[in-house]
């Protein structure tokens, strides 16, 4: 293996990692790559299990994406801890970590967007316009940075990975998609960088979150129909938390138009916010005579 340091190698310009991962040189080395904006939990570590056990090296970048956050969101108050991150990141047998600079992403725009299509307008795309746009710029130039072998995202953000894979596989960009699971809180709470900003009260009450897309995979299995349970997991969780929802939905999955017969995979997806830190969920589940039930990897 040509990188075979125990130390974990930071880079911070594009060219340095650019030619440390030429193809000529990593010859047969394959590589996995895992993006992250940091402030790592152990959702992203899964990640780079993942990875470590699929490939010779990993490589995980760390930057906080100015592209894909809207005016008025969160960009500033993102929680941040770089050496914090490097140390876990070492820790969990990550071989290079990218954390590039604003400036070394996006030193100059030409103007041109990358435009993702239906599966955008759902969901977070509805109340968070752009954004997904600005995922597609960061993945596509990460993509073209590291040119990696496979490719690993969170279930978590189930969205994004879906938009993501549609993407790669309608533009042929050369990486494997893998999809990882979403790792939980012991109370049932989604891994997110973004549970530090909450307050004791509001981390408590978030776990009416899970706790009502469970009831809603529940009705699912007795055969409710989508808006009963959209109805249902949103009462649940007005009624047993001080979170203010955002949407509650009931869609096919990965291609997120609206459940119809023979729909093999559904996806139930909210997003809550507590102050001005907004949550997401969701639980995939898969049809079973007649009904959908939560996958093994839910329960
Ligand atoms: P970030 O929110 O840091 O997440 C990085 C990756 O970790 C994503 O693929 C996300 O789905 C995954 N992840 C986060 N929490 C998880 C959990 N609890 N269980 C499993 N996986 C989890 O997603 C982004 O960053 C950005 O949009 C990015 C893709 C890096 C582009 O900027």
């Amino acid at each position: 293996m040509y990188v075979d340091s125990p130390d974990i190698q930071v880079i911070e310009t594009i060219e340095e990692l650019q030619n440390k991962l030429n193809r000529n040189e990593r010859k047969n080395t394959t590589v996995g790559f895992v993006p992250t904006m940091g402030y790592l939990h152990a959702g992203h570590l899964s990640l780079v299990k993942q990875a470590k056990e699929q490939n010779d090296i990993v490589v995980m970048s760390i930057f906080v994406n100015p592209a894909q956050f809207g005016p008025g969101e969160d960009f500033e108050s993102y929680p941040r801890n770089r050496e914090r991150d490097i140390q876990l990141a070492e820790e969990a047998g990550v071989d290079i970590v990218f954390i590039p600079s604003v400036e070394e992403m996006y030193p100059t725009d030409g103007g041109i967007r990358i435009l993702p299509g239906r599966q955008a307008h759902e969901l977070c795309g509805a109340s968070r316009p752009g954004h997904f746009d600005g995922v597609l710029k960061v993945v596509l130039k990460l993509f073209n940075i590291v040119d990696p072998d496979r490719s690993y995202f969170g279930m978590k953000d189930a969205q994004q990975l879906a938009i993501i894979e549609t993407f790669v596989r309608d533009f042929n960009v050369r990486t494997a998609i893998v999809r990882v699971p979403i790792v939980r809180e012991e109370d049932g709470l989604a891994k997110s960088s973004r549970n530090v900003n909450l307050t004791y009260l509001e981390r408590s009450e978030a776990t009416a979150i899970y706790r009502a897309l469970q009831i809603g995979a529940e009705l699912s299995a007795q055969g409710a129909d989508p808006s009963a349970i959209e109805r249902q997991v949103s009462e649940y969780i007005v009624s047993n938390s001080s979170g203010k929802i955002d949407y509650v939905k009931m869609l096919a999955y990965p291609g997120l138009g609206p459940v119809t017969v023979g729909a093999q995979e559904v996806i139930l997806a909210c997003a809550v916010k507590f102050s001005s830190t907004r949550l997401i969920d969701n639980i995939i589940m898969s049809t079973k005579d007649g009904t959908y039930v939560p996958n093994d990897d839910e329960q």
